[in-house]
């Protein structure tokens, strides 16, 4: 029903432009979330979660272990809908401490052969003040929310810190866990947050505020750190071993990639941005399990990347990932395949 009915007419959209599809999408999500009943509905048809208990991961319960990536509900517009569509939890985000409008469009292109997208957002959103008040406003959600946060385009390199700082600050009470995104290839610099030097002083930074405010809500909530594809494995060890020190909660694994594995010869492929889809299954997997030798899985995986089919999030649940995340496969497959991993969970 959504490949041979939903899809062609949301493809259509904005004469083919993916981000008009994308925004309508969001907002008819949003819209339905205030019909009374229509969640209700959404969610018979989509919403039953795995049966059994659910999973605790960083002291977190999570009433399925399938969530939401970042990227796709950034101002956390639709957060009722996405339960009744089956996720377990919803990461929102990247948000930034000022508000911005993100890299000129065009800037998300699908490469629908390959069951892949280019995006280059650069971070558009509306603030962290914005989301704040948003998540304020919406009370219990029923599901745990999970916050990334990025730097600011204006915020030069050396300032990072504080800007980091000041949306975990505004966004304390909020989050069941905080996603320190240091792996977008779409704000210039900020994949160099993942070297051990800076990634030591920002984590040190968000632990001190965490712990600080732990009267006024954070209370020592989990901090988790988001990384890229592209890492060599001894980059990816030395990133675990300031993660291991610093005591994070957990690691996200992974953001898109600046390759274009198996899709170099589509004619989209030389748009600058990150690629994610089905040219991420294998990478993602491997990224996990290596995460999960290396640090013999102590520290817990979110897997995300080129999750298509039920049977790629089993790869990674296989490869040591505690939970998982999808965003591109909900494009090309839609909620049905939310429902089917629910489903085979079970
Ligand atoms: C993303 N992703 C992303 N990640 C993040 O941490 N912050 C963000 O703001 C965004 N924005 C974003 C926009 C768009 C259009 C896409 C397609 C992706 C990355 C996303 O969360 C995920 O890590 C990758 O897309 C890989 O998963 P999928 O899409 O292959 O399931």
């Amino acid at each position: 029903m959504y490949r041979r009915v939903v899809r062609p007419v949301l493809y259509r959209l904005g004469k083919g432009d993916a981000e008009v599809a994308h925004e309508q999408t969001l907002h008819g999500l949003r819209r339905l979330g205030r019909i009374p009943g229509a969640v209700a509905a959404l969610s018979r048809t989509y919403g039953a979660l795995p049966t059994g208990s659910p999973r605790t991961v960083f002291g977190v319960r999570f009433p399925s272990p399938v969530g939401l990536a970042a990227g796709m509900d950034k101002n956390g517009i639709a957060l009722p809908a996405w339960r009744a569509l089956g996720f377990g939890f919803v990461e929102v985000g990247t948000v930034t401490a000022h508000p911005q409008p993100g890299n000129e469009k065009p800037r998300l292109f699908r490469l629908v052969e390959d069951e892949a997208v280019i995006n280059r957002m650069g971070f558009n959103n509306l603030g962290s003040s914005a989301l704040a008040d948003r998540l304020a406003a919406y009370g219990d959600l029923g599901y745990p929310l999970g916050i990334s946060i990025g730097k600011s385009k204006v915020t030069p390199l050396d300032d990072a810190v504080e800007d980091y700082v000041t949306s975990l600050r505004r966004l304390s009470a909020y989050g069941d866990y905080f996603a320190v995104n240091v792996s977008s290839p779409n704000t210039p610099g900020l994949r160099s947050l993942q070297d051990a030097g800076h990634l030591r002083e920002l984590l040190t930074a968000l632990h001190a505020e965490a712990a600080s405010l732990s009267v006024g809500g954070l209370g020592g909530k989990p901090i988790l750190v988001k990384i890229a594809p592209d890492l060599t494995p001894s980059a990816i060890d030395e990133l675990l071993a300031v993660c291991t020190e610093v005591g994070v909660a957990g690691i996200i694994a992974t953001n898109t990639t600046i390759g274009r594995p198996g899709v170099e010869s589509h004619p989209l492929a030389a748009e600058t941005g990150g690629l994610s889809g089905r040219p991420l299954t294998e990478i993602a997997a491997k990224t996990v399990a290596h995460i999960h030798a290396e640090t013999g899985g102590a520290l817990p995986i979110i897997g995300v990347g080129g999750i298509l089919e039920p049977a790629d999030a089993m790869r990674l649940f296989d490869a040591g990932a505690s939970l998982v995340q999808l965003y591109t496969g909900l494009i090309y497959r839609g909620p049905g395949l939310i429902r089917r991993i629910n489903r085979g969970l079970t």
